[in-house]
């Protein structure tokens, strides 16, 4: 197979750094072993704690060269120690490590020709896609290619995370000066901020003014008649001179799609203030489709996850 430069050098560095993994690996001694497993686990209880990748790569030391490990690797060690930690007698971390690390170093490597390769035709491309934003956006996004990321996630306690990994994502997909609008709930808002400002940087939140009966929230002591829309920008805003109002009035409940949909009209005020037509508009929750709908009837391209099969069906047909 003939490869394009750029592809070549991309698959050439990926190979050295196998071969340098390997020889990391390969040569850790017999009753290392311990050592690694144990390390391993500390990886995995640290992300369940909610250490993002890049600040446990960033502390996480590969003991016998002195080099901090990439999170590549941080995602390898988990891999490892979450698919063999469970089986007895358990195998030795260097051979499980290797299984792993050659099938997902092969998986980067296509991904990046065909991402080099591609990169036209799947940035013109708009569409929803089926499955977890976390496993698919990287092959479906190219860096630094999205002009705004308007979305909604559940607003519980343990969905927390899913913000985090929002502004992670975010955080790679994004222009530079790129925004990242995130609908969320009041409770956990705290938890919600600091979970994504690792990635992004906090820059203001709107209210969205809600249309009709007043929320009674008894436990809290609370009636409500807005939600935050949280605003982060990747790097710094570029364009101050455009004032943006930071109230939005709600467009009502519309919910004949989707029991929690968003007001179309709010997401098309959005996304008319934060891109220009062509401008390409992700959403990683995409629920009824309500942000993808708004983007295709401003003229923007579009890009949309979803987990629910049944969901994605009626925003295909929502879109269509
Ligand atoms: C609050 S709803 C979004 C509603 C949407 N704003 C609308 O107007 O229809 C959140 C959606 O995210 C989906 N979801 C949850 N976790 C996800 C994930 N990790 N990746 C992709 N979609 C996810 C859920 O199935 C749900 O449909």
């Amino acid at each position: 197979m003939t490869r394009p430069a750029f592809v070549q050098s991309v698959f050439d560095f990926a190979m050295r750094e196998i071969n340098a993994l390997e020889g990391r690996i390969v040569t850790a001694e017999d009753d290392a072993d311990a050592m690694l497993w144990e390390q391993a686990g500390q990886v995995v209880a640290q992300l369940k704690a909610g250490l993002s990748q890049r600040k446990l790569a960033a502390q996480w030391i590969n003991v016998r060269t002195g080099k901090a490990y990439d999170e590549h690797h941080v995602r390898f060690v988990r891999k490892v120690f979450e698919q063999s930690a469970e089986l007895a007698p358990r195998p030795r971390f260097r051979d499980a490590y290797q299984t792993i690390a050659h099938a997902s170093m092969r998986k980067d490597l296509e991904d990046a020709n065909r991402r080099t390769l591609e990169t036209q035709v799947e940035v013109e491309a708009s569409g929803i896609y089926h499955g977890d934003f976390r496993d698919r956006y990287l092959d479906v996004l190219p860096p630094e290619s999205v002009q705004l990321v308007l979305t909604d996630p559940p607003y519980d306690e343990v969905s927390v995370d899913l913000y985090g990994a929002a502004a992670e994502a975010a955080q790679y997909v994004l222009r530079p000066g790129g925004s990242l609008l995130v609908y969320s709930g009041h409770k956990y808002l705290g938890e919600v901020i600091a979970a994504m400002a690792p990635h992004l940087r906090y820059w203001w939140t709107f209210a969205l003014l809600e249309e009709g009966p007043r929320q009674l929230l008894q436990k809290l002591g609370v009636r409500s008649s807005w939600k935050p829309i949280l605003w982060f920008v990747k790097g710094t805003r570029g364009d101050v001179a455009a004032i943006v109002p930071d109230i939005l009035e709600g467009s009502g409940r519309e919910k004949d799609a989707h029991e929690w949909q968003q007001g179309e009209a709010e997401a098309a005020t959005l996304i008319e203030r934060f891109t220009s037509p062509g401008d390409l508009v992700v959403d990683f929750f995409a629920g009824s489709g309500t942000v993808l709908a708004a983007a295709k009837k401003l003229d923007r391209r579009f890009v949309g996850f979803e987990t629910h099969a049944d969901n994605v069906e009626k925003i295909a047909e929502r879109i269509a």
